[in-house]
């Protein structure tokens, strides 16, 4: 049977609501708060969730109007539950419930991590299992993905995510916010060799991985320019983006060649890999990970960047396969500002600017 969900996600900055039918997206809106939270450095939770519940209702209306449809079209509703920013993640719940109660279309609670997570077969319906790196402002995590509800976590960062890194740094330099993209594209025109920075636990065994110490390497290195020249020209701004991006590829490339072969002890007939979350987003890291998996002869899936980082459609995309699993939630469902994907696997050290990690 078809099943057309309504996704609705709230977890960080960005407010957003979706349509999916199977594995196509109907609609997707995504309302940005980057300029919200400009003046403060970073994203402040209470405005974060004010301006989630000045924009749902609004957002909502968008994604069913893009996709030509109204409620009662829908066969069910599915909910960013957990993990992120409380505040957030109450205001999408709180809606979703509102909708259901009033419809009584099913509600189901989805994990935000599980969104990114199975992202790869909503778009190139990769079968399971698979090795996924999970990259985000919040997260960075190697999963086996082996069902919607089954993960296995075999590495991640112990301090802070890539994307918090990469925002940090684009804070230092003088850079705009969100700071990946920004990094990014500073970083063209940039020399990766000039600055000599770390690459944090590269030569420590397994696939755990650190970037707090990067970001610190960056700030001194900032720190001398200026004590030397007065300040920073756009050439040593563009020099410094470019050795923190590098150091960033050489980290995760060598771990994910570590993770693979982990995943392939376990799964040595499905040799595929895929990326998701914002970080995702970045093309030099998407070309270096490309160019690992075509030496290691395994399939290589990095979803578009619009749904790379955070949008609804992977929400509802998750709805689906849970309801087709039979999962259904009630009015009782909570925000969880903590919900790892692989219960099992111990804690990660830290917490994250943008959410608790998982
Ligand atoms: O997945 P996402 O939208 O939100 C969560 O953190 O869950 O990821 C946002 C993060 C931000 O830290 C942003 O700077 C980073 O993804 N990002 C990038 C790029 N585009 C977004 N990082 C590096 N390069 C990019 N092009
Ligand atoms: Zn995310």
């Amino acid at each position: 049977m078809t099943l057309t969900i309504l996704g609705i996600e709230s977890s960080c900055d960005d407010t957003a609501a979706a349509v999916v039918r199977d594995t196509e997206v109907l609609s997707s809106v995504v309302y940005g708060q980057t300029d919200l939270h400009a003046d403060f450095g970073g994203v402040v939770p209470e405005i974060a969730a004010r301006a989630h519940a000045e924009k749902l209702d609004h957002c909502i209306e968008e994604a069913l109007q893009n996709a030509g449809l109204k409620l009662v079209d829908l066969n069910g509703i599915a909910v960013t539950a957990g993990p992120g920013l409380i505040g957030g993640v109450l205001s999408g719940v709180m809606c979703a419930k509102g909708i259901s109660a009033a419809t009584g279309l099913p509600l189901i609670g989805v994990n935000h991590l599980a969104g990114h997570a199975l992202t790869p077969r909503l778009t190139d319906q990769i079968p399971y299992p698979y090795l996924m790196l999970l990259v985000s402002g919040g997260h960075c995590q190697f999963l086996i993905v082996e069902a919607h509800d089954k993960y296995q976590r075999i590495g991640g960062t112990i301090d802070d995510a890539p994307g918090e890194a990469f925002d940090k740094t684009a804070r230092i330099l003088g850079l705009p916010q969100p700071g990946g993209p920004s990094v990014e594209k500073a970083a063209k025109s940039g020399d990766p060799k000039r600055f000599k920075l770390p690459r944090p636990l590269l030569n420590q065994p397994g696939c755990d991985m650190s970037f707090s110490g990067l970001k610190t390497a960056i700030l001194r290195a900032r720190d001398s320019v200026v004590a030397e020249k007065g300040g920073l020209t756009v050439q040593d701004q563009a020099d410094l983006c470019a050795g923190f991006q590098a150091a960033v590829i050489d980290v995760l490339i060598e771990k994910t060649r570590r993770a693979m072969q982990l995943y392939l002890d376990l799964n040595p007939a499905k040799r595929s890999f895929a990326i998701a979350g914002g970080v995702a987003a970045n093309g030099a890291i998407r070309d270096g990970l490309m160019q690992l998996c075509a030496g290691l002869e395994t399939d290589f899936v990095a979803p578009p960047l619009r749904l790379c980082t955070d949008n609804a459609a992977m929400i509802a995309y998750a709805g689906i396969e849970m309801m087709r699993a039979g999962h259904r939630d009630d009015l009782t469902l909570t925000a969880r500002p903590r919900w790892p994907l692989d219960q099992r696997a111990a804690p990660m050290l830290g917490s994250g600017k943008k959410g608790a990690k998982a």
